[in-house]
């Protein structure tokens, strides 16, 4: 007999998208509604928490209408809510959570608590089936990490950054050279006409599998204080370029020795800084070089959106997680 479908509703307020989305069988997109609050926080710099979680607040209902309208589908039709319960920025969470534990309550639906970075690494299955064991390549604003999967929802850490984010690094330099929140994508594109003139340190060579970019953030910084100090005009695209292959180099190095050791069958790639088109050609040209399978979702599944929450939902329902009204949103925790 043909398993039943299973429609999931997907929700994610961790930081400042407010996404709503509709995914079947953990795989086919249906409808996603998201809406950007990057034009407000650019003012600031960065996402100002109490804004976000405002903006939140306003936008909420409306998209949820809007991914609705979109599948034409109604909440009756949905088998089950997925939230991401954390980590993230805690006035934000609840928002997303607090709609979703109404719809669970009135709805009468199962309510799954989905980690944020589950959610990331499960954007790849709306792209294509995942092959165990892999490694999942966990880069964000919040995150650097490498984790081993041997089944779904299965996660184990094989390493991660000692200090800040990768992505938190991008923004950082972004910032000294007088780019915009967000600060990534624009890094991202000045390295594609630039250079790597620029000497930058590569962090940790050692043995391990963790990471560590304060030192690369700190040497960037230095260096555009020092021609500052000395008149000298930076080149911002040879910058950007000495960054960001010094950023993919430190990445990639772990990701190889990982490769090597660990019988992996599949590569994949999660969050934001998955949207980096370095980071992307090097992983490609590493999984080539090692003949092991890859996949990166495209961009707009790499940043935050509901459809990932959908999808991982999907394979924690089938794996019996499912939360009662008590859930609570954790601005901080570990998927493993
Ligand atoms: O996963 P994400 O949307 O939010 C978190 O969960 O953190 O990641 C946001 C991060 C930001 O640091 C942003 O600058 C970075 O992803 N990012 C990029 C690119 N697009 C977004 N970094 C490098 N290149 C990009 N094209
Ligand atoms: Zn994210």
């Amino acid at each position: 007999m043909q398993e039943k479908d299973i429609y999931i509703l997907g929700v994610e307020s961790s930081c400042d998208e407010t996404s709503f989305s509709i995914v079947k069988n953990g795989k086919i997109e249906i409808a996603t509604a998201t809406s950007s609050q990057i034009d407000i926080h650019k003012e600031y710099g960065g996402v100002v928490p109490e804004i976000a979680s405002r903006n939140h607040i306003k936008n909420i209902t409306i998209v949820l209408d809007e991914c609705l309208q979109k599948a034409n589908m109604k909440m009756e039709d949905v088998d089950a809510i997925a939230i991401t319960y954390g980590p993230g920025l805690i006035g934000s969470l609840l928002i997303g959570l607090e709609a979703a534990k109404t719809l669970s309550f009135i709805y009468n639906k199962p309510l799954i608590p989905v980690h944020h970075i589950a959610g990331h690494i499960y954007a790849n299955s709306l792209v294509k089936p995942l092959q165990f064991p892999l490694l999942a390549i966990v880069v964000s604003g919040g995150h650097t990490e490498l984790i081993k999967m041997t089944d779904h929802y299965n996660f184990k850490k094989l390493g991660g950054t000692l200090d800040d984010a990768i992505g938190e690094c991008y923004d950082k330099v972004a910032r000294v050279i007088d780019l915009p929140y967000p600060g990534g994508p624009k890094i991202d594109k000045l390295a594609t006409s630039g250079e790597a003139t620029y000497d930058l340190p590569v962090p940790l060579r050692n043995d391990d599998y963790n990471f560590s970019f304060s030192g690369l953030k700190s040497a960037v910084i230095n260096l555009v204080h020092n021609e500052k100090q000395r008149n000298r005009e930076i080149n911002k695209e040879d910058l950007a370029a000495s960054f960001q292959k010094v950023a993919v180099e430190s990445i990639i190095i772990k990701v190889r020795k990982a490769i090597k050791n660990e019988n992996l069958k599949h590569i994949i790639v999660a969050g934001g800084v998955a949207a980096s088109s370095g980071l992307r050609e090097a992983i490609y040209n590493l999984a080539k070089e090692l003949n092991v399978d890859v996949s990166i979702p495209p961009i707009k599944y790499c940043t935050d959106n509901a459809a990932m929450i959908a999808s991982a939902g999907y394979y924690a329902y089938k794996d019996g997680r499912i939360a009662d009204l008590y859930l609570n949103s954790k601005s901080t925790d570990n998927l493993c």
